[in-house]
């Protein structure tokens, strides 16, 4: 059971992340006693939260530990609906096979499911996705959109580029999205997205949104097989992240983003995935079911197809193909 009053001191803290705030100023807001802001703050620090405290000061936060669960993620978490409702897992199948159970149970819009470790992570196109450690975060959400179930392809999109701005925002590294929606850092994967749905003829009863980033991992925690193609934070940063913080900052920031892109539509995101597609204006080599050409990487359509130009100098929609990039 989740202590409202540690919950609520961790946020003010949070809030005010560096600055020293009074234990008077505390135990006003929190409406408790010195003392018992005292007994949460040894509480706080048992879980693995780091503070310093000094005379006349009060109370700074330092970390934050990172040890996902409900607790920690709830935390500091300053989002309405997004994340409402978090299931941890320490260790679990996948996480989007628990979020379609519970999505078919009516699980509420905007619901979490997150695990330390997955032991049949999946791709797209039914490929593996290792994610047996701890080292990365490996997250599905529930949502279900106000709309039609051709637009789902969009969300995917979308996903790609809110994850983008809130990892480049919370690491100050630079991102780029590999069409259609692999995240790229240094010409090497770094998160991948698998958009799931369940829909009638009119109407999308819930999407299934899952995506796996890695973290800490080092290189050697990779399938030699697969070590010139993927990275980590770790490994493009050189220091460890807080996966705690990095999946607040991706909540609260998709949650904002979704509303834009509900009231507003695509366009926004569009321009926005544009701006980070990898290989722009730069020539790959396509097969599809009909040809193969080369070809120079120009945008999306509103539908989530590849826009290439062909050596003729002819626009083509790419929906599905082998690409060598
Ligand atoms: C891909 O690149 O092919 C998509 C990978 C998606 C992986 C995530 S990790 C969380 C969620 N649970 C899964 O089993 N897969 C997705």
């Amino acid at each position: 059971m989740v202590n409202k009053k540690r919950h609520e001191l961790i946020a003010i803290l949070s809030q005010n992340e560096n600055q020293f705030i009074s234990g008077q100023t505390l135990s006003e807001k929190l409406d408790v006693s010195r003392t018992a802001i005292w007994k949460h703050i040894n509480e706080l620090k048992k879980d693995g939260y780091q503070f310093e405290s000094a005379p006349k000061k009060g109370y700074r936060l330092l970390t934050k530990p990172d040890q996902l669960n409900e607790t920690t993620i709830k935390w500091g978490l300053e989002t309405e609906w997004l994340g409402k409702s978090i299931i941890f897992k320490e260790k679990i199948d996948s996480t989007q096979d628990v979020a379609h159970r519970l999505a078919r149970k009516g699980a509420e819009h905007g619901t979490i499911i997150i695990a330390d470790r997955q032991l049949s992570g999946r791709g797209r196109m039914e490929r593996q996705w290792i994610s047996d450690d701890s080292g990365g975060i490996w997250l599905s959400m529930i949502l279900r959109p106000p709309i039609p179930p051709h637009q789902a392809s969009q969300m995917t999109l979308f996903v790609a580029v809110t994850l983008v701005e809130a990892l480049e925002r919370a690491t100050g590294l630079s991102i780029q999205i590999k069409w259609p929606n692999d995240l790229f850092i240094n010409g090497k994967k770094i998160t991948g997205i698998l958009t799931e749905m369940q829909a009638e003829l009119e109407a999308i009863q819930y999407l299934i949104i899952g995506f796996g980033i890695n973290v800490n991992q080092n290189i050697d925690h990779f399938p030699e097989e697969i070590r010139d193609l993927v990275t980590s934070l770790q490994i493009v940063s050189g220091k460890e992240w807080n996966r705690t913080n990095l999946v607040q900052t991706i909540l609260q920031e998709f949650e904002e983003a979704y509303q834009n892109y509900i009231d507003n539509g695509f366009e926004l995101v569009k321009k926005k995935w544009i701006a980070h597609a990898y290989k722009l204006h730069e020539k790959i080599w396509i097969k599809t079911t009909q040809a193969s050409f080369y070809a120079t990487v120009q945008g999306i359509s509103n539908e989530g197809a590849l826009i290439v130009r062909n050596e003729n100098g002819e626009e083509k929609l790419i929906y599905s193909a082998e690409i060598n990039w």
